[in-house]
């Protein structure tokens, strides 16, 4: 019988690729999915889909009948700018949302490995030497980076007095096909549609803010690994807790001039003033997920964005 995985925002950016690994390794999948920001669209054909909020009890019934091997949790409110505005809302969902899921393994009493999408780009904020360590302090400046940390300290507890076996993998700027321009890395979808369309881009301050982006695919394959891969005991926070990046800085203009190039068209830069509060450079340290997991990224940016242009220029 074939290994079963339940993965929530199926029908989102990095959601459904992550189905798409499971579903080529032989897993029958089943995706949870409210539609909120996710597309029928991007859901693949082979799994099975559940629209239900992940803060209902329906979604927690999925679990507890589900029989699960794997959980990778990535529905979320993802906008930073939507956690500041409306902080309850954030906790409701991204905190709510996922206590729900937790507890409903927790009482399904089968051992089922979780998987949760937290952040690499906004829990560690502005003071940490770069590229972070899981371990270098935590200090969100968002409710939604309060919220990602959180939602790691109950899996802590899970863990620990619970037996739950729990993951957390920190992305950082994850980009790709089929991305949503309101994510972590949103810029990469607007400066490509943007390209396509012969507009302008705009960016803040000198542009020579960083960031480090990483492949949906990547990702993907990150996931897939968290799921299977034997892992020590859950001792503190960071020990079951994955950076997932590149560790390689780009700045906002380099990453508009390899854009340019994908598109081979000429690229227009307006330049605004820096936006205050906006975090200057960021970038993770892989290597305990490359030791621990087995996992390195595997594409490289210029492939990585040729790939995501052509998506969105395929989309006119
Ligand atoms: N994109 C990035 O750069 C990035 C970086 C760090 C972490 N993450 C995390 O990765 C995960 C996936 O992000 P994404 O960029 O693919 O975003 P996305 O918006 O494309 O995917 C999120 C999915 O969750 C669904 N969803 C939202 N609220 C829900 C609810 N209450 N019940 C059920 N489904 C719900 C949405 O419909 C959507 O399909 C999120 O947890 C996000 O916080 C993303």
């Amino acid at each position: 019988m074939s290994k079963r995985a339940l993965i929530t925002g199926g029908a989102g950016f990095i959601g459904s690729h992550v189905a798409e690994r499971f579903l080529d390794a032989g897993y029958a999948v089943e995706i949870i999915d409210n539609l909120s920001s996710g597309k029928r669209v991007n859901l693949p054909a082979a799994a099975t889909f559940h629209e239900l909020d992940i803060t209902s009890a329906d979604a927690a019934r999925v679990i507890h009948e589900g029989g699960f091997d794997a959980i990778c949790h990535l529905a979320a409110q993802i906008d930073v700018r939507k956690s500041v505005a409306d902080p309850a809302y954030d906790a409701g969902v991204n905190i709510g949302g996922s206590l729900n899921l937790l507890e409903a393994v927790r009482a399904s009493g089968r051992k089922t490995r979780f998987v949760f999408s937290s952040t690499g780009g906004a829990i560690y904020g502005d003071f940490v030497p770069l590229p972070s360590f899981e371990s270098m302090p935590k200090d969100p400046e968002s409710p939604y980076g309060i919220a990602k940390l959180s939602v790691e300290y109950y899996m802590g507890y899970f863990a620990r007095v619970h037996g739950l076996d729990t993951v957390a993998l920190r992305y950082s700027n994850v980009y790709g096909p089929r991305q949503d321009p309101h994510g972590e890395a949103g810029v990469v979808a607007i400066f490509c549609k943007r390209i396509r369309d012969g507009e302008a881009l705009t960016v803040f301050g000198e542009g020579g803010q960083t960031r480090d982006y990483v492949y949906a695919g990547d990702v993907a394959h990150a996931n897939f690994l968290a799921a299977e891969v034997p892992l020590p005991k859950m001792a503190q926070v960071d020990t079951k807790s994955f950076n997932i990046g590149t560790g390689i800085e780009t700045t906002v203009i380099q990453l508009s001039e390899i854009i340019g190039q994908a598109a081979g068209k000429p690229v227009k830069v307006n330049t605004s003033p820096a936006r205050p509060g906006e975090v200057q450079r960021s970038s993770v340290d892989i290597s305990k997920a490359r030791d621990v997991l087995g996992w390195t990224p595997q594409v490289a940016l210029t492939d990585g964005l040729k790939a995501t242009y052509d998506f969105f220029a395929g989309q006119k």
